[in-house]
């Protein structure tokens, strides 16, 4: 059987993951939550990792968010366990080290759109739909939709968005700032790889520092959050790639990074 999400590393320490289950539009089998987790702990483990792009198979779906058919055979306490599965394995994903980019190649729905949420960067296909369509379906987001797209596109739009279950085009989203970039479905991984190494030729140490501090301090208040970019600084003081940094400036060369 073939791997629910493939796992891939590119050159310059980018890890590509393909959730691959075209069939069914990339939905969020419980085996596939498993899968995705697997893949998670897997690639956070090497050091190697610089940033990570995660994209659906196929042409028509980024992911279309809970597996419905798997739900509809489940009751209220397998229908709990599975919605904290969801939860847990995206905020799995939003606490890997590195940036991660979602390329958005098809329809985002649903779980399928707070999985794209949860990365630090969404670039989409002109041919994506995104959608929080939960309460169409007489539910609501449940991983982390609710508190994630207010704080990407503000209360009002989030508002909106999640009381309408209204589905976005591409250009829409990128307007209301959902997704940072369109492009054409060819040219999406190019360019997702391209920002991919745009990152990645950046002191590894840096740019893990940046997403925490970014991350921990967002919700803080600013003098909280300034004492978080403190000790985040902090921690790339007594690194070697802060001297190869000076020293490259000085020497009027690009660094050479190793992540020490
Ligand atoms: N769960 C399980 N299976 C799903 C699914 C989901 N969320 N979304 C799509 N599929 C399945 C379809 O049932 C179909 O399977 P079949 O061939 O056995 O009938 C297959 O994936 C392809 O979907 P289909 O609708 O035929 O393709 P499409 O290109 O016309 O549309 C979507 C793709 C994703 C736009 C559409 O299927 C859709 O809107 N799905 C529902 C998404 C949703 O509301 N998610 C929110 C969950 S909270």
């Amino acid at each position: 059987m073939e791997d629910l999400v493939e796992v891939k590393m590119l050159e310059e320490g980018i890890a590509l993951l393909t959730l691959n289950r075209p069939s069914a539009a990339n939905a969020l089998s419980r085996e596939l939550l498993h899968a995705l987790s697997r893949s998670l702990e897997k690639i956070s483990e090497d050091h190697s990792l610089r940033t990570v792009i995660l994209t659906g198979a196929g042409t028509k779906a980024f992911c279309a968010g809970a597996d419905l058919k798997e739900r509809a055979g489940m009751n209220e306490t397998d229908t709990v366990k599975t919605v904290a599965l969801i939860g847990k394995t995206i905020s799995a994903l939003e606490e890997l080290p590195v940036p991660v980019i979602a390329a958005i190649n098809g329809a985002a729905f649903g779980g399928g759109l707070e999985l794209a949420l949860a990365c630090d960067i969404r670039l989409a296909s002109e041919t994506a739909k995104l959608g929080l369509t939960e309460t169409s379906l007489g539910i609501i987001p449940g991983a982390g939709g609710t508190q994630r797209l207010p704080r990407i596109a503000g209360v009002a739009v989030a508002k909106e968005l999640i009381y309408t279950a209204r589905k976005l085009d591409a250009r829409t989203a990128q307007e209301l700032k959902i997704v940072s970039g369109v492009f054409s479905p060819e040219q999406l991984l190019p360019e997702a790889k391209q920002l991919a190494r745009e990152m990645s030729r950046n002191a590894p140490l840096a740019l893990r520092a940046a997403k925490s501090a970014i991350n921990e301090g967002v919700d803080l208040p600013l003098d909280q959050g300034l004492e978080a970019e403190k000790r985040w600084y902090q921690t790339t003081i007594s690194s070697n790639d802060r001297l190869e940094g000076l020293k490259a400036f000085k020497e009027k060369r690009k660094p050479m990074f190793t992540g020490n």
